[in-house]
């Protein structure tokens, strides 16, 4: 249902913002220091790659069990390394996520913008994409957003995301 959300704010960002979605996130080990020296496993070069060259990082999540999936927490873990520079410091990002159930991944986002106080990324505010009671919003046949108010809320979402990427040059 993430993936489908990320689908929907790709077809609604703006054209001058070009998105790379990196689904690699399952291939990734377990973080582990005596994993992180050099030659890094493929996948944890393959992120670092992808993040350095991004300008900013935009997070599609569920929540799991009130907070950031393993997966997802592993990934940035990965980002947060090697000291004194990783590529997920002073990096600017935005979070949205969509769930089955009422809260909509807000604890997950929260959780998330807690964590970004450590790598020093400014995480946009506003508008917020919490999007609950999924199943509704997307046409079980094609996967596409047939929601028309999420829709626009995205469409606001990118465009809010791709100045604040701007406002925020990678430092
Ligand atoms: C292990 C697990 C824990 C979950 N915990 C929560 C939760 O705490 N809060 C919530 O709203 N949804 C929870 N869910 C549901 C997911 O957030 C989400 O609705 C579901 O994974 C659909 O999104 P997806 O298709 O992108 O995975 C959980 C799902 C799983 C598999």
């Amino acid at each position: 249902m993430n993936r489908q959300l990320l689908r929907a704010a790709i077809e609604v960002a703006p054209a001058d913002l070009a998105i790379t979605v990196w689904n690699r996130l399952g291939e990734l080990p377990l973080y582990n220091p005596d994993l992180d020296v050099e030659p890094w496993p493929e996948p944890v070069a393959a992120l670092r790659t992808a993040l350095s060259e991004s300008d900013a990082i935009l997070y599609a999540s569920p929540e799991y069990n009130y907070s950031i999936p393993g997966v997802l927490k592993n990934a940035i873990d990965w980002g947060s390394r090697p000291q004194p520079t990783p590529p997920l410091k002073n990096k600017p990002a935005a979070v949205m996520g969509v769930s089955i159930g009422i809260s909509g991944t807000m604890r997950m986002q929260y959780h998330l913008r807690q964590v970004a106080v450590i790598l020093n990324a400014p995480m946009m505010a506003q508008p917020e994409v919490i999007i609950p009671r999924g199943t509704d919003r997307f046409d079980p046949a094609t996967g596409a957003l047939a929601d028309a108010s999420t829709r626009d809320l995205l469409a606001r979402f990118m465009a809010a995301f791709s100045a604040w990427a701007r406002q925020h040059p990678r430092g």
